[in-house]
């Protein structure tokens, strides 16, 4: 015996050795028949057989039926007959005849020309094919949600910005099918002058380096027409952090947009409509004071007439000095009255209270009438408060005239100005943020309202006005007003006694 032969040996036993420690796969292996002439603890694991029970079988009993009478088994050998290896997956049948998904592999073994036989490893494959079948229903799924999705246009793009795959959503928003798109490079969804500006690219490096970018903005159709889009892009990595493409979803926002756009422009309309009731309101105690006015001009110049008729020029002075004065009153209460009612766009800024109360003084009290004394009590040191001033105004001026209509008989109004801290508590109650507020406070002496009118003041066309007296909207604007630029409005009121409404503005953040 050569040594070689003996290391032959030594290496056979270890093989043998390593077969039968394997219990993951069935190793075996069949005479040129198919009859199973050995057997290991794997064969005996998957397939229940005790080695005794089965060697010495055809291996075609552990096909199924079906495919023993297709002829399989013996196609099997054929294969590796032929090819010297075969390798597949199909169900057998375990020794108590249940099924398992086995994957195989036959190879031939030849000595010299002669086959003497077949090594034959099977793995139960089951659980496995089971998870990626799992896995591929689960993708489907997905697959299936995605396409299904017509509110959204989800899409992917490679690493350079070429469509990979397009949903239903995106072929709905943008025009596009997919075969017509897929392919396409992404910026052609971009605006020409965003194309120029080179906007696309660097939405996708920002998508690349930050993971995400998002935006809102117009896109295009394939049409060509124009649509508001917010987009979302995602960089889709492997689990290596490899970039393999980003996903991109896209909404069009156009209705939504026109809807705020709208809805501003009848906010905006509003408050026109209401401003020119307060003018409305404004003109009847203007009237009577601009006949004063007038009275006092023509009564001067009536004078200086009578003067210079009896050749008095010497003492003219004090009647041109009265006539300019009251001409320069009226003058200043028109400049007032245009600029109120002119179309203002609402723009909020950092405003003076006491400043812009002040400067109204004078229209409040010609529209309340000499019946009401007026006070303001303005607090040193206020701070700017941030809203859009106009619509202060306007505020300001609603609740004097509400304040006018609680008291025909007369009475008092204070205007008062302050600097108040809302904290927690009082945020949670108002819903609103704590913080520095100034509270701008309307009071008069006058009716009072019971409660279940204040609890209905704010709304929309509540009045307890006779027709063509109260619109109802006073209240509500104020509120919308307050809500609007982060504030609140409150009212405080008595029956009999008097009501206070509180308008807090967010204090202007300073700078
Ligand atoms: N200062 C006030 N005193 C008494 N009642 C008031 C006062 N302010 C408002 N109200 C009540 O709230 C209602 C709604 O006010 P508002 O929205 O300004 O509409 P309008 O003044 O056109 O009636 C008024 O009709 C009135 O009943
Ligand atoms: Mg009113």
């Amino acid at each position: 015996m050569t040594r070689r032969d003996g290391t032959r040996r030594l290496d056979a036993s270890a093989y043998e050795q390593l077969v039968q420690s394997v219990v993951d796969y069935a190793i075996y292996i069949l005479d040129p028949e198919g009859n199973v002439s050995s057997w290991n603890p794997g064969a005996q694991r998957i397939k229940g057989y005790a080695a005794d029970e089965i060697i010495g079988q055809n291996f075609s009993r552990f096909y199924t039926a079906e495919d023993r009478e297709a002829g399989l088994p013996q196609q099997v050998l054929k294969r590796a007959l032929e090819e010297g290896r075969f390798a597949g997956e199909g169900w057998r049948v375990r020794r108590d005849g249940t099924r398992f998904w086995a994957m195989i592999v036959v190879d031939a073994i030849r000595e010299g020309d002669r086959v003497v036989g077949f090594a034959k490893v099977t793995r139960d494959m089951t659980e496995h094919r089971e998870a990626s079948l799992a896995a591929l229903e689960t993708e489907r799924r997905f697959r299936l949600l995605v396409q299904g999705v017509t509110d959204y246009a989800i899409f992917m793009l490679d690493p350079d910005g070429l469509v990979t795959n397009w949903n239903t959503g995106a072929q709905r928003i943008k025009g596009y099918a997919a075969d017509e798109i897929v392919g396409q490079h992404f910026s052609r969804f971009y605006t020409p002058e965003d194309r120029e500006a080179g906007t696309p690219l660097k939405a996708l490096e920002t998508a690349k380096r930050t993971g995400r970018f998002t935006a809102e903005g117009w896109r295009q159709r394939k049409d060509g027409s124009r649509f508001w889009a917010s987009v979302v892009i995602d960089a889709v990595r492997d689990e290596n952090g490899e970039l393999i493409g980003l996903a991109k979803v896209t909404r069009d926002l156009t209705e939504r947009r026109e809807a705020e756009l709208e809805l501003e422009r009848s906010r905006a309309a509003l408050f026109q409509s209401q401003k020119m009731e307060a003018v409305g309101q404004l003109t009847g105690g203007l009237a009577h004071d601009f006949n004063n006015l007038l009275t006092g001009i023509t009564g001067s110049l009536d004078l200086m007439a009578a003067r210079l008729a009896q050749g008095r020029i010497n003492e003219l002075e004090r009647y041109i000095t009265a006539a300019q004065g009251a001409a320069s009153r009226a003058a200043t209460l028109t400049h007032r009255l245009l600029a109120f009612s002119r179309q203002q766009t609402l723009e909020p800024k950092a405003v003076d209270a006491n400043r812009l109360v002040s400067n109204m003084e004078e229209l409040i009290r010609r529209t309340v009438g000499p019946n009401i004394a007026i006070e303001t009590v303005l607090a040193a040191g206020l701070w700017p408060c941030f809203c859009d001033p106009n619509q202060l105004e306007n505020a300001i001026l609603n609740l004097s005239i509400n304040a006018r209509d609680a008291m025909p008989e007369g009475g008092r109004m204070t205007i008062e100005t302050a600097n108040t801290w809302i904290d927690q508590v009082g945020a949670i109650e108002r819903d609103v943020p704590t913080g520095q507020y100034i509270a701008i406070c309307v009071t008069d002496n006058g009716a009072g309202m019971p409660p279940e009118v204040v609890a209905r003041a704010f709304d929309p066309f509540y009045t307890t006005k006779p027709v063509g007296k109260g619109t109802g909207l006073g209240l509500s604007m104020i509120y919308g007003f307050a809500r609007q630029s982060g504030g609140h409005v409150r009212i405080y009121s008595e029956v009999g006694r008097g009501t206070t409404v509180k308008d807090l503005s967010a204090a202007a953040r300073r700078r």
